[in-house]
């Protein structure tokens, strides 16, 4: 783990030299910078970001030139809302405190003149919290990547199709843009990234021979592979499972006319979860080598997307994909489609409009 750092900003350069020297001198292994307004201290952040350094801390004053203290703690907040904000100010307006904290998360308010160890008592408990975050995000990535591994190893049970099998992967990159873009809540983005991967999990329950045909199916074979949508909740049946992931993996063969498996749901009737990974997964299928079929280059295969708005897919979803259609093609052709989609975890989603999820009964056999 790098050295964290600590912003610290105020157009007064006796108080800010006094505080970063404080603060250098009573907290160890952190890098104190600093700044007399706030397009310099936005400058620095982006700066420390970009070469891989983390700021943990920023603390402003509220009356600085250029730009008051907490548009400086929402604009940084937009790009990096990990940042602990402190604002510091002589004037106790409530507006100011109010949209700070609404706005901005605003971690504490200090008063100012200020005594030494009430500032450093709360730079140290602000920099506790960001390091107890990021361990939580790093463990959250952890059990991420096991999760895939576990997928593939249950997925390729001796069915390897691809000599890179990063089906599963993609599937939950594209559903956790999608999500995303369409300004879901970051909750539901978490689970479409953890769950999605999951889809075909059923497919374990598929023979071989069938799964690697190198030729169309026949019908009796395609009833067959159409179970795996069933098996696939079956084997997650012992565990408590979200309904998010039971839901993606049993209808994400639904088609928004109806005509798809399981149950023949038809429109909104049909999960969200599992209207967005029937997108992704068409996506990627249609770009992947199969036994019985050539790869499509991304530009028809979201051709095909686009033309199926309304028959198979949500037409809503399929315009967000069209809207970011540049941001699907990068994660198709990354060798590391996590990298693509960091956005999603980082950035705060624009909101969208509250969603009703359907209620879907499961089907009587399960
Ligand atoms: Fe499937
Ligand atoms: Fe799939």
């Amino acid at each position: 783990m790098g050295k964290r750092c600590i912003i610290c900003v105020d157009d007064e350069l006796l108080i800010v030299e006094s505080l970063v020297r404080d603060l250098r001198k009573n907290i160890p292994d952190v890098e104190v910078y600093g700044l007399a307004d706030g397009p310099q201290a936005i400058k620095k952040i982006n700066d420390l970001e970009a070469q891989g350094q983390a700021v943990a801390v920023l603390i402003t004053d509220e009356r600085l030139p250029l730009m008051s203290g907490h548009s400086l703690l929402r604009h940084v907040y937009q790009t990096f809302p990990a940042i602990k904000g402190i604002l510091v100010t002589a004037y106790a307006d409530t507006t100011v405190l109010a949209e700070s904290i609404n706005q901005a998360n605003l971690f504490r308010y200090i008063a100012k003149p200020w005594k030494s160890l009430d500032m450093i008592l709360a730079v140290r408990r602000a920099l506790d919290l960001y390091n107890n975050e990021r361990e939580l995000e790093a463990q959250r990535e952890e059990i991420q990547r096991l999760n895939l591994a576990m997928i593939a190893i249950l997925e390729d049970s001796g069915h390897r199709i691809e000599p890179d099998f990063r089906h599963a992967q993609r599937v939950g990159c594209y559903s956790a843009l999608l999500a995303y873009c369409m300004g879901l809540d970051i909750s539901f983005i978490r689970k479409m990234y953890l769950y999605a991967p999951l889809h075909d999990i059923g497919k374990s329950g598929i023979p071989h021979e069938i799964l690697t045909k190198a030729a169309p199916l026949s019908p009796a074979e395609y009833s067959l592979v159409k179970t795996h949508v069933a098996i696939g909740v079956q084997l997650l049946k012992s565990i408590e499972v979200d309904p998010i992931a039971r839901d993606l993996i049993l209808y994400h063969h639904e088609r928004w006319d109806g005509k798809g498996y399981l149950t023949e749901q038809a429109g909104e009737r049909i999960p969200l979860s599992a209207r967005i990974v029937a997108l992704a997964d068409s996506l990627d299928a249609m770009m992947s080598r199969r036994p019985y079929k050539e790869t499509l280059s991304f530009e028809t295969a979201a051709q095909e997307i686009r033309a199926n708005a309304g028959i198979r897919f949500d037409p809503k979803i399929v315009d967000v994909f069209s809207q970011h259609q540049g941001e699907f093609e990068a994660i198709s052709t990354s060798a590391n489609p996590e990298k693509c989609i960091e956005k999603v975890f980082t950035t705060p989603p624009v909101p969208s409009e509250p969603l009703v999820p359907p209620i879907l009964p499961l089907p009587p056999e399960l």
